[in-house]
């Protein structure tokens, strides 16, 4: 079975490749090296022992992408991670996102039309729900106008798959909502590639902990939740990528109860930043130096995901606990930092 990964030097990417490999499958990926490098398709090779067919690719060159796709008929599905994916920037450069993450999605699905086999997994976010009106999240929770062009782009993502798969029965689709995916490879091989300051919470605690980055700033202890700082469902980056080989052999294997399908995947269990901040000096021994400033403008009160349906239909649940993440996040840090 081949498999196409677009972004997959990426970081979830990666850990999703590495997942297919040990499972025998056939792995194709196409990634522009804006987010990544190729030292992570080495240390999927020294992780798993075996090599994916690399192409340096960027999706927004149509006929490039029509070319691809020529070469390799034989896909039997297809994981699509490539895309941009911070917020802020998103807020600052719509356009480049409407670009990157609907307009390849586009190219994608056209090609993917004329295979065989149309099988899409599409990575898409709890962003969808905004906040949500009541939690846990589950996947009927009404769909909110997007907090910012990412989370829109992710929003249109899911309604052009669902009206391609309205007039192509054939076309078979899962959009995964992540909540927030954290963590690293138990090698330290891979994990979240640290370009720039870190804009998510667990890199910028590893940077502090690690000296790079003088302080953590806590957005908010006025949240109406158990002790004000906001809440989010924190799950293991292996725990995520164990989801997309669930999601595509659910497809693969004509398991769907239809054509097109979404699912939440969290732990199902929401911490609060002071919660993790804890649970990182508990796992690591390392003191944290961290101050309380004003809210993030965007931020939600509190998202974490109702787990009842990933678990009983896709039959898949998360097994690491934030603990085990934060620690694997901290093993990363300071393998990064020993190149
Ligand atoms: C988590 C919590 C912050 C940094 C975003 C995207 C989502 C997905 C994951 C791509 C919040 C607080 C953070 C810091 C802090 N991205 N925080 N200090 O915003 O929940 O989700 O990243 O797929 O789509 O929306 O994640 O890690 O940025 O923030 O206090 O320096 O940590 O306020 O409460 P977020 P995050």
């Amino acid at each position: 079975m081949k498999i196409l990964v677009t972004g997959g030097l990426g970081f979830i990417g990666s850990h999703v490749v590495v997942d297919l490999l040990q499972r025998d499958y056939e792995v194709c990926i196409i990634d522009n090296l804006s987010n990544s490098s190729l030292k992570v398709l080495d240390s999927i090779k020294t992780i798993t022992g075996k090599s994916p067919h690399f192409e340096e690719l960027d999706l927004r060159e149509r006929d490039n992408v029509r070319a691809y796709f020529k070469r390799h008929q034989d896909i039997n599905g297809v994981i699509h991670f490539a895309a941009s994916k911070a917020v802020g920037e998103s807020v600052e450069n719509p356009l480049l996102y409407y670009e990157n993450n609907v307009g390849t999605l586009v190219y994608i699905m056209q090609e993917l039309s004329k295979l065989e086999q149309r099988h899409l997994i599409f990575s898409s976010s709890c962003t969808v729900y905004g906040q949500a009106d009541e939690l846990p999240i589950t996947e009927n929770a009404p769909v909110k106008p997007a907090e910012s062009p990412y989370g829109n782009t992710k929003q249109i993502g899911e309604e052009i798959i669902k009206d391609v798969c309205k007039v192509q029965p054939d076309f078979c689709a899962i959009a995964l909502r992540y909540f927030n995916p954290i963590g690293a490879h138990k090698s330290s091989l891979i994990g979240e590639l640290p370009l720039g300051t870190p804009q998510n919470l667990v890199p910028y605690i590893t940077q502090t902990a690690m000296g790079i980055r003088e302080q953590l700033s806590v957005y908010g202890d006025d949240y109406p939740t158990r002790d004000g700082t906001a809440i989010r469902d924190y799950i293991h980056v292996v725990d995520l990528a164990a989801a997309h080989v669930v999601a595509l052999e659910r497809l693969i294997h004509k398991k769907s109860k239809a054509n097109f399908e979404t699912f939440n995947v969290g732990t199902g269990t929401g911490s609060t930043v002071l919660e993790v901040v804890q649970a990182f000096q508990k796992a690591t021994g390392e003191s944290l130096n961290y101050r309380i400033v004003d809210r993030r403008p965007g931020d939600v009160t509190a998202a974490y995901a109702d787990t009842t349906k990933v678990n009983s239909e896709l039959g898949w649940k998360a097994q690491y606990s934030l603990e085990d993440s934060l620690e694997s996040a901290w093993n990363w840090e300071k393998a990064v930092r020993k190149e």
